[in-house]
């Protein structure tokens, strides 16, 4: 994906991207370009399938509702058995401009997190040879894998494939903060304005910028003065052990973040507006007003981009060979 936007842009985006004041800190989003449309097809298939979990009753869409901001407005996900998960969900929109997934970036993209929710225990709860045993006694999908991938037996390595493919048409494109970046001076009214200045002045774009306003770092939560929270995770230090990766988190994406509520890796807060003092005062050392606030709440809010919009996929039947879905055990 990384390579088709840079070839895409030598390619004739070029010239509308050149509109775009090169000093602003946020770039546009680019809309998808889809280059396999029946890999998408399958990848979306396999999204909104909750044949992919033990219970037969969890998808991907579960936790990252497309009818929501591509999460599930959640203080953290509901996992197999209603099992409280341990962290907030991420959108799944526009994270294919993530530097790596999941908040700790464990997985390096989208391929290699799609593996990890469907044997998490905690969230689909299958096995992978499960999942495909799944898949392959559904003859609609064998025959679709085979169409995409020349395949005869599926393997995860597909399923992951097609589901990343199917991700990176979940873009934001034509917000009117990207409208207005565009040339658009009727796309923002003054206060949302006045909110980008302050979002500049303050000090945010440090670490959220990029065309996801976030997504492209790793940064401490709670920089300037600690982060009080219950939740148990470590952020990076989960992983490499170190102390100096403590807390360290991945700036989430400010793209549609009027929709992804509630906020930060614990869920904790509920409103923007909180969300933005928390900000300002963890990791700018600056105690905002409320005037303040509102603006940049207000510019917060032109982030919002046009959703993906597609015919609900209709999935194929199970059969008589087709393992039993097992929701109550
Ligand atoms: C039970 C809820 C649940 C289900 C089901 C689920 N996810 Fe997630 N997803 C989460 C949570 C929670 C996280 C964050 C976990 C973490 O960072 O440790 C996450 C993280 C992600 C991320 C990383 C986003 C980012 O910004 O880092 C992507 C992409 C994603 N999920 C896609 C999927 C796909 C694809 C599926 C289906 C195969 C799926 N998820 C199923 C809850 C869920
Ligand atoms: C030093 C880096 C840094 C700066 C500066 C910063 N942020 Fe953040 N921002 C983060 C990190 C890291 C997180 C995730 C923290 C967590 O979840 O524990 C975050 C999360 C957020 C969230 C919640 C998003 C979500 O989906 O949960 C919002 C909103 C936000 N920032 C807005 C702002 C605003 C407004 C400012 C300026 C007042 C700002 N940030 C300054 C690093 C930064």
């Amino acid at each position: 994906m990384k390579i088709r936007v840079l070839l895409l842009c030598m390619a004739g985006i070029a010239p509308a991207m050149a509109m775009t004041p090169n000093n602003e800190p946020i770039q546009p989003i680019l809309p998808a370009q889809i280059t396999d449309p029946a890999k998408v097809e399958l990848g979306k298939q396999l999204f909104f399938d909750p044949r992919l979990s033990r219970s037969g009753f969890i998808s991907c869409n579960s936790c990252h509702n497309l009818s929501m901001g591509g999460s599930d407005n959640l203080q953290t996900s509901i996992g197999h058995n209603w099992q409280q998960g341990p962290i907030n969900s991420p959108t799944v929109l526009n994270s294919s401009l993530n530097v790596a997934q999941f908040w700790d970036g464990r997985a390096a993209d989208l391929k290699e997190q799609a593996a990890g929710p469907i044997a998490n225990p905690g969230e689909m709860a299958f096995t992978h040879t499960l999942a495909v045993d799944t898949l392959r006694s559904i003859p609609q999908y064998s025959d679709a894998f085979a169409r995409v991938y020349g395949v005869e037996q599926i393997t995860i390595d597909e399923v992951t494939d097609a589901i990343a493919e199917f991700e990176e048409t979940l873009v934001t494109p034509f917000s009117r903060f990207d409208r207005w970046l565009l040339g658009d001076t009727q796309a923002m009214i003054e206060d949302e304005l006045r909110g980008y200045q302050l979002f500049k002045d303050t000090g945010c774009v440090a670490c959220h910028n990029g065309p996801a306003a976030g997504g492209n770092s790793f940064q401490k939560m709670g920089l300037v003065s600690a982060y009080e929270t219950a939740n148990p995770a470590e952020g990076v230090a989960g992983l490499t052990g170190q102390d100096a990766d403590r807390f360290k988190f991945k700036v989430p994406t400010l793209r549609n973040v009027e929709l992804t509520y509630p906020y930060f890796h614990d869920g904790a807060y509920w409103t923007l507006e909180e969300a933005v003092d928390v900000m300002a005062r963890l990791q700018l050392g600056r105690q905002l007003g409320d005037e303040d606030i509102a603006s940049i709440t207000a510019f917060l809010k032109t982030l919002t981009g046009q959703q993906p919009s597609f015919a609900l996929p209709i999935l194929p039947p199970s059969n008589n060979a087709t393992p039993r879905p097992k929701p109550f055990e």
